[in-house]
């Protein structure tokens, strides 16, 4: 440890000699921690074990190449998870990180459900079946941009304060976080797939004037060990590298830091920040004993009410981020990675915080509909070349700076010390604020010596946002590059004695690799021209441009290069049964596949060859398999794949569906009602809740504003969706009323004095001029003529945007929701308050969608003035629009369905989205940005009838009507993905 603790310190020096120097230092000895947990390798019989370099599984070592999914933002349940699991496992992770929810599966304190979208044990099966390792991440508070950040409902009630050891707080975790460290403890590696137990989540720790926090970090883990997580290390999430819980009391088995670097502001979507060059520092100061690993880097970006939608989102941490900022990563020396989000999903239900709308797409690098992205390619890129590079694990950047190259304007960061030699150069743009091609030359060691490469021909270049991982000694096989100013996609992999690799650059840079040792004059170039190979002195030569593919064999080497683009649209599926699903190092045996949009998964049954996947147009499929491979099979169907030159076996994948014709809304029939009843004259509230709290137990910056009654709707146990109050006072004196209102960025209020609308306020943005608010002052004035001598009744309703999460662990989640503060104006007060809020309050009746469908429609009227297309509402109020409709959607076909919206931003009107009884979506036509609502497939039934109900609330008096409501397929794939049973 301290060895290398000193080599890291000489950075600088070593900065200055690295181009020099020729040899890399070795890896420093092993030494665990004093007191160090039982995973440490060569301490421990455990089966997750890791020393400071990385993790081992079954003592093999592994990069940890993870991705985030949260099966509760999935809720079509383990067949939708698994099809997101295949499309991971077949892009190279091998890992699966994953969040549960204390909230939605505690509703009621006490009353616990772990069924359906809330199963973690669920998802451990699938995972399991699908061969991909588990990070659990149970919280109890996860953060996740979800109400509350994970908490329930009913813990804003609470006296003691959140994330403490006040003994209320543990009582009230410990019950979910018991079940949850059970339903893991049977799938601990490596009887399933969990190789680790997150504690907490960025969790801040004990100081003396903000006490509670390492102790409840101690019972949390103390709480996992004692259900049985003793197989696995336990981890921690730190917010930035800053070593909390590294160290001292809390300390977890392995520390894990988080990092966004380009931050969540998707409205400048092509500013970028600058990549860290002091992360390996970082490291050796926090934990040198253990590997590196960021718990969450950034995948995406969430997006807020009113900003700029998950397309920019996207831009911003697009392949080209991805490419630049994770080899940042690697240069740094992490050996575990887990992309949030991999795949966001949605908000669906009461689950957003304020700061987010329904769609958790995330800008992620499987979409919301769960179709692939170009980053989703390059990430397939960068985790093959990880799992077909082992040397990195056991290589440490020893030295980085400026002067590898020829051109300052290139950082180059030197990975080495494997016994094989092996050098791995990451270089990238000096500063990102360079948005221009460099080129140059680059100085590296190899095994015969000091060389300047390209040697032959042009300059490397890397675009403007561009890095690239350049190799000196990389063993592959039998056979080695002696360097490659290429990249190392994929894999290489030893097929029938012929050692195969694949390298690849962007179509119009050159390239230059040399293979040493080539014993025979046999060569042979098949394919693209683009590149061509000579062999001299014994070396093997090639240099070009890459355009689609080249084959170059000489002897038993083969090398594939090919343009970026073409290299992308490779899979490299594993066959081999006897090793562990899990494992993807490149002796394990594997067949290489070009063309298909995904390959899922490849199986060797004596000479034919079965692939699993899907296509979304007509494709060449092309597949290097070995030579006893006569016949291929594409989902199950044989195809007639013939011989080509090169050795592979080529057919063409026919496309057969198209696009589908969906019902037109405008078509249907629709029932409709008016949904805002209660400022009816005569209305009957008495099966309301009374509202007569006076006190509550929230923290000082909590308290209500004025007015006698609490009236705060949590207080009364409604913490999700819509809320009503009617406040009821005597006489005809009073004038107007003052409100304080608190919903979250971007809620939304109306209110009416008897049948007669007052006003709406429709809260702010986030980044709205002045900062944006979760709370609204407003005075209201009673029209003339809108009292009675008896009874009054002010009735106000609101759309609240979610609980705010509890980020800095200072009871932010007990912030208000509802009526914070009132006072009648001109005279007397409210003799009573009554209150409402989602069906069933923390009992609501229906476990499964937490809504109900059937619900009937008696009473409501029909014809062409229920037409949502054809009429709104003319008049401050709110409509409910209901109507069903069929879909046949081909067996076979993957064809996501989303309601679409056109929007005015000028007109204020809100919407909520029902299919089949869920709720998945929240519209604001004011706000925006999201127009666009996925209904996912096993919600959605994509053969059969479908149960279609829209909400209309206008919050200004003239009413308003909605442009445009279409149903629209997002995609069309031919899938073999398992069928999706509807939820019901
Ligand atoms: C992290 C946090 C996650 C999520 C993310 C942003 O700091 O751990 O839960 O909130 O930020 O999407």
């Amino acid at each position: 440890m301290d060895r290398l603790r000193s080599l890291l310190f000489l950075l600088p020096l070593l900065q200055l000699s690295a181009a020099q120097s020729t040899t890399a230092p070795a890896v420093p000895a092993y030494t665990p921690p004093p007191g160090s947990p039982g995973f440490y390798h060569g301490n421990s019989s455990a089966a997750v074990t890791f020393d400071q370099q990385s993790l081992f599984l079954d003592n093999k070592r592994l990069f940890v190449f993870s991705g985030e999914f949260h099966p509760w933002r999935l809720p079509s349940g383990p067949e939708a998870w698994r099809d997101v699991l295949e499309k991971m496992k077949a892009a190279g992770f091998n890992s699966v990180s994953v969040y549960h929810h204390w909230g939605v599966t505690e509703p009621k304190q006490g009353d616990l459900n772990f069924g359906n979208f809330r199963s973690q044990g669920d998802f451990y099966q699938v995972a399991k079946e699908v061969g991909i390792l588990v990070m659990a991440r149970p919280g109890p508070y996860i953060n996740a941009e979800t109400t509350a950040g994970g908490f329930p409902g009913w813990t804003t009630n609470l006296a003691a304060k959140a994330r403490t050891n006040a003994t209320e707080w543990t009582n009230a975790w410990t019950p979910y976080l018991s079940n949850s460290a059970k339903a893991a403890t049977p799938f601990q590696y490596p009887a399933g797939p969990i190789i680790t137990v997150q504690a907490e989540n960025e969790f801040v720790v004990s100081t003396p004037s903000d006490p509670g926090r390492s102790e409840a970090m101690v019972l949390v883990e103390n709480n996992l060990r004692n259900n049985g997580i003793t197989k696995v290390p336990i981890t921690h999430n730190d917010p930035g590298t800053n070593g909390r819980y590294a160290h001292g009391l809390g300390m977890v088995d392995w520390y894990m830091w988080d990092g966004y670097p380009n931050g969540f502001l998707c409205a400048s979507p092509s500013q970028w920040s600058e990549v860290r060059s002091d992360l390996i520092q970082e490291h050796m100061s926090i934990d040198p004993a253990e590997p590196w690993a960021a718990g969450e880097f950034q995948g995406g970006s969430f997006d807020p009410w009113g900003g700029s939608g998950y397309q920019q989102c996207y831009q911003l941490t697009g392949e080209e981020f991805a490419n630049v900022f994770y080899k940042n990563n690697y240069a740094s020396g992490i050996v575990y990675q887990n992309l949030y989000m991999t795949f966001g999903g949605t908000n669906w239900g009461n689950l957003p915080e304020p700061t987010v709308y329904t769609s958790y797409d995330y800008g992620a690098p499987i979409k919301e509909d769960r179709t692939l992205t170009p980053k989703y390619s390059e990430i397939k890129l960068q985790s093959h070349f990880l799992h077909a590079s082992p040397d990195i694990l056991v290589s440490t950047p020893v030295a980085a700076g400026t002067n590898f190259t020829n051109n300052a304007n290139v950082y180059t960061t030197l990975l080495s010390g494997a016994p094989s030699g092996a050098n791995f150069y990451v270089v990238r743009q000096t500063t990102n604020t360079n948005t221009s091609p460099v080129s140059f030359k680059l100085n590296i060691n190899t095994a015969q010596g000091a060389l300047t490469v390209p040697q032959f021909g042009s300059n490397i270049t890397l675009a403007g946002r561009e890095s690239k991982i350049l190799v000196s000694n990389y063993q592959f096989g039998s056979s080695q590059l002696l360097y490659s100013t290429a990249e190392v996609n994929l894999t290489w992999f030893t097929m029938e004695k012929t050692d195969t690799i694949v390298l690849y650059a962007l179509p119009g840079q050159q390239i230059e690799v040399v293979l040493p040792n080539i014993t025979s004059n046999a060569l042979s170039t098949q394919g693209s021209s683009s590149v061509t190979a000579k062999i001299s002195n014994k070396s093997l030569i090639i240099t070009g441009s890459p355009s689609g593919t080249t084959f170059i064999k000489a002897g038993s080497t083969s090398i594939i290069v090919a343009d970026k683009f073409t290299a992308r649209t490779f899979w490299n599926p594993k066959v081999d049964t006897k090793t562990t699903p899990y494992d993807v190092a490149p002796d394990v045996a594997s067949v290489l596949v070009s063309g298909p949009y995904l390959v899922r998964n490849a199986s060797i049954s004596g000479p034919v060859l079965a692939l699993r996947g899907d296509l979304n147009e007509t494709t060449t499929l092309e597949v290097l398999a070995p030579a006893s491979i006569k016949g291929v099979t594409w989902n199950g169907a044989p195809v007639v794949a013939l011989p080509t030159a090169q050795g592979t076996l080529k057919c063409v994948l026919p496309f057969t569906l198209k696009k589908p014709t969906l019902p037109s809304l405008k078509s249907l029939q629709w029932a409709c009602t008016d949904s805002l009843p209660e400022v009816q004259p005569g209305f009957d509230d008495s099966t309301w809740v009374v509202a007569n709290k006076t006190t509550t137990n929230r923290p000082p910056q909590y308290q209500p504003f004025s007015g006698k009654f609490l009236l705060y709707a949590d207080e009364y146990g409604f913490h999700q969706g819509n809320t009503l109050y009617r406040g009821h006072f005597k006489g005809a004196n009073a004038t107007g009323v003052k409100l304080a209102v608190e919903g979250g960025f971007n809620f939304g209020y109306s209110a009416w004095i008897n049948s007669h609308f007052l006003f709406s306020n429709n809260g702010t943005n986030q980044y709205s001029a002045n900062g944006g608010t979760n709370q609204v002052n407003d005075t209201l004035t009673f029209p003339a003529g809108s009292l009675t001598s008896g009874d009054n009744i002010l009735t106000v309703v609101l759309d609240p945007t979610g609980l705010e999460e509890d980020f800095d662990g200072q009871d932010e989640h007990k912030t208000p929701r509802g009526i914070r503060g009132y006072e009648l104006l001109g005279g007397g007060d409210f003799d009573s308050w009554k209150i409402i809020g989602n069906f069933g309050g923390e009992s609501a009746p229906d476990k499964v969608r937490a809504h109900l469908p059937g619900f009937s429609t008696k009473g409501w009227s029909s014809g062409a003035s229920c037409n949502p297309l054809t009429t709104g509402l003319s008049a401050a109020g709110i409509k409910a629009f209901r109507t069903s409709f069929n879909l046949n959607l081909p067996v076979g076909s993957d064809i996501p369905v989303a309601l679409n919206f056109t929007r005015i931003p000028s007109s204020r009107h809100r919407s909520a989205i029902f299919i089949n009884g869920w709720q998945f979506g929240r519209f604001s036509s004011a706000d925006g940005p999201q127009t666009l609502f996925p209904l996912p497939d096993g919600i959605l039934n994509s053969r059969g009838n479908n149960e279609l109900l829209i909400t209309l609330w206008s919050l200004d008096a003239p009413g308003a009507e909605f442009a445009d409501v279409e149903l629209v397929s997002t995609a069309v794939v031919q899938s073999s993905k398992r069928r999706f049973q509807e939820v019901s």
